[in-house]
């Protein structure tokens, strides 16, 4: 047998994590789409929270449900009701999966009848599904817009999280860094990412607000500043990118080395890094 020598100790595995769910197989932010994540082998899921007039947090991207449902209005302005009443799911037609052949029809379960594929999602939900996953998923929980609510974006999160006592990894991520202390200063165990999506001049060398330990840089600034994933390891903190679609970006991640990628489509990812 030929001696080929030592093997490279192989890589820190990185996590994939489905943005929105399988959001490019099924609605985004549905039950349907994070069943599919689960399905396809997604390590963990990724969801905004937004706070409904009556105070429940739902899993909608948007300030308003206009672009995701066959309603109008912002999600402060509507109750919880309001929103059940909507379809989520009917907007996504069968879509063409951006990265593979043009031809290519991604697999898209397009039952209009199935309430999993188009009613709102609460996080109380999402979170009962993580608990019932058949094996451990990773949650990553985004405050969106929480400034205007002065705190109860947070507090309303961390009082589930206190009822739900997830078994697995929950983080929560923002792009504020006062969301961020909020949920730094009540729960001072629960990890948090700080998202970026320009990198500004002071976390440059890697750091971050005091007490966050990952970074969430945008695809564009890792391909723009490839050597901040070195910067911020020498730090001490993860690098978790986002939203990491395009297979030459996949590909970039693994080299560079970043910890999580988020990502629409985790299949293909998966597949491409279980190829690497
Ligand atoms: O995971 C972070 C990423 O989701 C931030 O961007 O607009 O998709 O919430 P956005
Ligand atoms: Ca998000």
């Amino acid at each position: 047998e030929i001696d080929t020598g030592p093997r490279p100790s192989p890589a820190r595995p990185l996590s994939v994590i489905a943005h929105r769910g399988a959001s490019v197989a099924a609605p985004e932010h549905t039950l349907a789409a994070y069943r599919r994540a689960i399905e396809e082998g997604a390590d963990g899921l990724e969801c905004d929270v937004r706070l409904t007039a009556d105070g429940h947090l739902v899993c909608v991207h948007d300030r308003r449900v206009n672009r995701t449902s066959n309603g109008r209005g912002a999600v402060s302005a509507l109750e919880l009701a309001d929103l059940a009443a909507l379809d989520f799911g009917s907007w996504k037609d069968r879509d063409a999966d951006p990265y593979e052949s043009p031809d290519t029809v991604t697999d898209v379960d397009a039952r209009a009848d199935d309430p999993e594929r188009t009613s709102v999602l609460t996080l109380e939900r999402l979170l009962q599904l993580v608990a019932e996953a058949p094996r451990p998923v990773e949650l990553a929980i985004e405050t969106k817009h929480p400034t205007r609510w002065a705190g109860q974006v947070e507090q309303r999160l961390l009082e589930l999280l206190d009822r739900h006592r997830p078994t697995t990894p929950v983080r929560v991520m923002s792009f504020s860094a006062r969301s961020l202390h909020r949920v730094r200063a009540a729960a001072p165990h629960l990890p948090t990412v700080y998202l970026m999506q320009l990198l500004l001049p002071r976390h440059r060398d890697g750091r971050l607000p005091p007490g966050v330990r990952i970074a969430g840089p945008s695809m564009r600034i890792l391909r723009a500043h490839p050597d901040y994933v070195d910067r911020a390891h020498q730090a001490g903190n993860q690098v978790h990118v986002w939203t990491v679609d395009d297979p030459a970006d996949v590909e970039l991640c693994a080299r560079l080395g970043v910890d999580a990628v988020i990502t629409n489509r985790p299949r293909q990812v998966r597949a491409q890094l279980d190829e690497l």
